[in-house]
């Protein structure tokens, strides 16, 4: 297989993420690029789990940081927590301190997508929240931007939908609401504008 790999790397506990990493994957695979959803592994005990009933995972293989060795680029899926990343990232992040002494990300491209109860949850201080992180590794951060979401969005205030110019993103509402069209299809346009963008940089 040649041409650019691309990690998507999620903490999804109530599905939305999962989702929202699917419609990304999709947009990656529409310009030929290959991805593979991966997952931090849960730090939560069984029972805590149990009390704030979370479905099992889904089947994605759990990553250790060195598996970001195998790939060109980062979407890190993100649920957040008090308006910033999960634990269940810092404890990934928190592991990755070979990769960060060998310097092996520096100069990678990085982006994200989150999933917030609502809005005024967090979704932008979610970014902040990973930005340092992705300094300190010299990850290059990836917005989203406006420029080809402005079809989807503009003016369109007639229904409520996650996401920003930081990347894609979802409201879970009380986890009934499920990722909307227009905030599955700004994932994917994520993926796809995120994967080009790798593969100008692989080429030289
Ligand atoms: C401990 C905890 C803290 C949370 N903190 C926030 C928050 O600060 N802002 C917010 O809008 N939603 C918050 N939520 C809701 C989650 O962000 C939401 O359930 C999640 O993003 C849904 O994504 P998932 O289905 O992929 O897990 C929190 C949920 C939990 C369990």
């Amino acid at each position: 297989m040649s041409g650019p790999k691309i990690a998507i790397v999620i903490y999804s506990m109530y599905g939305h993420i999962a989702k929202m990493a699917e419609a990304v994957k999709k947009g990656i695979e529409s310009e030929g690029g290959h991805a593979t959803i991966l997952q931090v592994a849960e730090t939560l005990p069984e029972d805590i789990l149990t009390k704030m009933h979370a479905p099992p995972k889904p089947e994605y293989p759990v990553a250790a940081p060195a598996d970001l060795l195998e790939y060109d680029g980062y979407l890190f899926g993100i649920a957040t927590r008090f308006g910033g990343f999960p634990a269940q990232f810092k404890a990934f992040w928190d592991a990755s301190g070979q990769l960060w002494q060998s310097g092996h990300l520096a100069g990678k491209f990085a982006g994200a997508f989150v999933a917030t109860g609502g809005p005024g949850g967090g979704q932008e201080s979610t970014y902040f929240s990973i930005l340092t992180t992705f300094v300190h590794h010299g990850l290059v951060f990836v917005p989203l931007g406006y420029k080809y979401t402005s079809d989807l969005w503009n003016s369109n205030f007639s229904e409520i939908r996650g996401g920003s110019p930081f990347g894609a993103g979802t409201f879970a509402g009380d986890g009934t609401r499920q990722p909307s069209e227009v905030e599955l299809e700004t994932a994917s346009i994520q993926g796809r504008e995120f994967f080009k963008l790798v593969k100008r940089s692989h080429a030289n």
